[in-house]
């Protein structure tokens, strides 16, 4: 059997054959359809990309209706047991585990690249002490393309190598220097004797001690939140990141688009929004109240649904074994009890098993993030730094499909037909 599919277009009575492959149609080949020589031709009406395929890539695979996700083939139960973040780094942006040797130089290029030109004090300073931190960031990211002229040379390998390893290397340090302005409390510089998370750890929450030493449980439960935070295939971010890279912007005004993406609510801000919500259901009481809420449609089960997950989102289920590793250390979050009874009455209600609604990987993150200390408005923060990775391996993986060109989607146009100026007088 032949891949092709036969279209019949009942307005001339032609037959076209379009071909299949990898279950996809080309829509360029609607373009054929027309119903004479001026006709611009078919075109495909899909707002949100619900069922259009934007790129190939072979980074990352979500089976969402049996909840499969895996990084180049590597489950992420795998990668989240024994992998470290940087070692996935390595893997999304260059499609191979690294050997020991390569690992090593990988980290200790990373290592020394964590320190941020001193001016970025002064633009982190024309901040409002209070400003949201995702606001900062995506700033920041942009204002680091001022730093780093050359890397809008794009299309030279070696440039974009260094630019990797610099976003990777600086987004904690910036994050963190959020996190301190939003304090009030002075800049921590990194220190090169810590691992990724752990000096992480160290600029964000370092006092008057002499060399800061991060809780390992502590330390190990941010590494892995990283992991399953790297990457998502095509998700609004990442596309964001494509898109506005497509026009061979530099990638840290790229990623400050991605970021700026993420800081929705429906996405990255997702696990903010949870924590609010679990704040303000408040006590178990309250929450057959708030179910009815969402029934009726008057509001959303944060941290529930996925455009893609119609199973449990895998992150989720490793989140909340995480959840209680980390509240061993920490104590018990209160909200998590808030949390657990949601999930089960959401997952034996019609009305979720219907629509397939599962947790997400915000449902069970930010009550982890709160208990390690982290304000809700820094969670989206915590977001962006593991997937800096993913975007610049989507970025990097654009920029070389040569299939790829500028992003420009089509319209419907349903504006007013030519009218003629009215002046002023007129109207
Ligand atoms: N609570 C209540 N109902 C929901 C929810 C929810 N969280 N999510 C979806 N639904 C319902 C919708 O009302 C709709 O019902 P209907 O068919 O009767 O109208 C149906 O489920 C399908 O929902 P859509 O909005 O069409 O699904 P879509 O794929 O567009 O949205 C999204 C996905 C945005 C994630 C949605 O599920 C949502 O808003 N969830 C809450 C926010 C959230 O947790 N976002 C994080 C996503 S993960 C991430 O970005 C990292």
């Amino acid at each position: 059997m032949a891949d092709t599919l036969t279209v019949k277009d009942n307005r001339t009575g032609k037959q076209y054959e379009i071909p299949i492959s990898d279950g996809t149609i080309p829509a360029s080949a609607l373009r054929e359809i027309k119903v004479d020589d001026e006709d611009f031709g078919l075109m495909s009406y899909d707002p949100a990309y619900k069922n259009t395929a934007s790129c190939r890539s072979a980074i990352t695979f979500i089976d969402g209706e049996k909840g499969i996700l895996r990084y180049r083939g590597y489950p992420i139960e795998q990668l989240a047991e024994q992998s470290s973040f940087l070692e996935v780094s390595y893997l999304l942006l260059k499609g191979e585990l690294p050997n020991q040797s390569e690992l090593d130089t990988w980290v200790d290029k990373i290592t020394h690249h964590t320190y941020v030109h001193q001016y970025m004090i002064q633009a982190m300073e024309g901040f409002k002490w209070d400003a949201h931190a995702m606001g900062k960031l995506v700033s920041l990211l942009g204002t680091l393309s001022t730093f780093y002229e050359d890397s809008k040379n794009v299309r030279n390998a070696a440039v974009r190598d260094e630019h990797i390893i610099k976003i990777i290397a600086k987004m904690p340090t910036i994050a963190a220097w959020c996190f301190r302005h939003m304090q009030g409390r002075p800049y921590i510089y990194p220190d090169n004797g810590l691992s990724y998370a752990g000096n992480f750890m160290n600029m964000l929450f370092r006092m008057a001690e002499p060399q800061y030493k991060p809780d390992p449980a502590i330390e190990k439960a941010l590494d892995v939140l990283f992991i399953l935070h790297a990457d998502h295939e095509q998700n609004c971010s990442t596309s964001a990141a494509r898109a506005v890279g497509s026009a061979e912007t530099d990638p840290y005004c790229s990623l400050a688009a991605a970021a700026a993406a993420l800081y929705g609510p429906l996405h990255g801000g997702a696990n903010e929004a949870v924590l609010r919500m679990l704040e303000e259901i408040g006590n178990l009481g309250n929450i057959p109240g708030f179910i009815e809420g969402v029934k009726n449609r008057e509001r959303r089960l944060m941290g529930f649904g996925h455009r893609v997950y119609k199973n449990y989102d895998p992150r989720a289920r490793i989140i909340k074994k995480l959840a209680h590793e980390v509240f061993a250390v920490t104590g018990k979050n209160p909200l998590l009890e808030i949390a657990l009874e949601l999930e089960k009455i959401a997952l034996n209600d019609e009305f979720f098993v219907e629509r397939k609604l599962y947790p997400n990987v915000d449902f069970y993150s930010g009550l982890i993030y709160q208990s390690i200390g982290f304000p809700v408005e820094f969670f989206p923060v915590l977001f962006a730094i593991p997937r800096a990775a993913g975007w610049l391996a989507q970025w990097q993986e654009m920029l070389m499909d040569p299939e790829q060109k500028i992003a420009r989607p089509m319209q419907i146009y349903t504006g007013a037909g030519e009218r003629a100026y009215v002046p002023m007088d007129k109207r």
